[in-house]
């Protein structure tokens, strides 16, 4: 199978194909995505709430984010996997930021990293494309910096913030990102966002004028209970599927009923 590349993410923007991903944190469930057709695996940060149930994904380490992408990598045949900078490992200087960039790609074997911001993180992103790592950009609403705003509401929803996401997506494109995910922002700026330059953007919960899609994998298959923001769409209840199958296989120890005659030796 031929790997999906930044160059085909490219072209798929200039033909209007949508390009489609999601999350991935394990081996199993990269292997079941990468077979599933996934153009991109990204292994988020998120990690650091759906898999080790922090609040946020502040306290995610590198070395934690490395083991992860180790994982996805060893069961993706064809998706190109990105890989998020987590907090900490990137803000303090470009340097800092390519030491990290350099850590992901050299000890997972991923073929990308993702980090959040504008701006700030310009010559971030410059100094890591220079190293021929592949950037994507995060833009709108950006978990790392939940504390600077206080909710995981819309952004850019006045005209202001708006204007800021506008010059911060062409900024990115400058830098040499090669995408940028567009998180919970209206679908009419998000649409305006990704006429307006050449690289491709993967929205979430910014409607259906981005290039591509992505959602966090876990809450897609219904995992994360409770969870159901307007913007996600629940493929599965794998939270009741899984929970039936424990309480079955309860009943059927209790009963002495498995194993059976055919499951020993
Ligand atoms: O960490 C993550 O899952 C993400 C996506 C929601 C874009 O950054
Ligand atoms: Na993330």
């Amino acid at each position: 199978v031929k790997r999906v590349t930044t160059h085909i993410l490219q072209e798929m923007k200039q033909r209007g194909e949508k390009i489609a991903m999601l999350t991935a944190y394990d081996y199993s469930m990269a292997t079941i995505l990468d077979d599933a057709g996934l153009d991109v695996l990204l292994v988020g940060d998120s990690a650091s709430n759906v898999m080790a149930g922090h609040e946020t994904t502040l306290p995610i380490t590198l070395d934690q984010m490395i083991y992860h992408a180790q994982s996805v990598v060893r069961g993706a045949n064809r998706a190109f996997v990105v890989v998020d900078l987590p907090f900490g490992s990137y803000q303090s200087d470009s340097k800092e930021a390519l030491k990290s960039a350099i850590r992901i790609m050299k000890e997972s074997g991923a073929h990308g990293v993702k980090l959040e911001g504008g701006t700030e993180v310009v010559e971030s992103v410059q100094r890591i494309v220079a190293a021929g790592i592949p950037v994507l950009g995060h833009l709108g609403l950006t978990p790392q910096s939940i504390y600077k705003f206080g909710t995981y509401s819309v952004r850019a929803k006045d005209e202001e913030e708006a204007a800021k996401l506008k010059t911060d997506v062409l900024a990115l494109q400058e830098a040499g990102c090669f995408g940028v995910v567009l998180e919970k922002i209206p679908a009419k700026l998000a649409g305006e966002v990704t006429q307006s330059i050449q690289i491709p953007t993967i929205g979430i919960g910014a409607g259906p004028h981005c290039d591509g899609q992505v959602l966090v994998v876990n809450d897609m298959i219904g995992l994360t209970k409770g969870f159901r923001p307007r913007f996600l769409r629940q493929y599965l209840d794998l939270y009741e599927g899984i929970k039936g199958a424990a309480q079955n296989y309860i009943r059927d120890v209790k009963a002495v009923d498995f194993p059976n005659e055919k499951e020993q030796y």
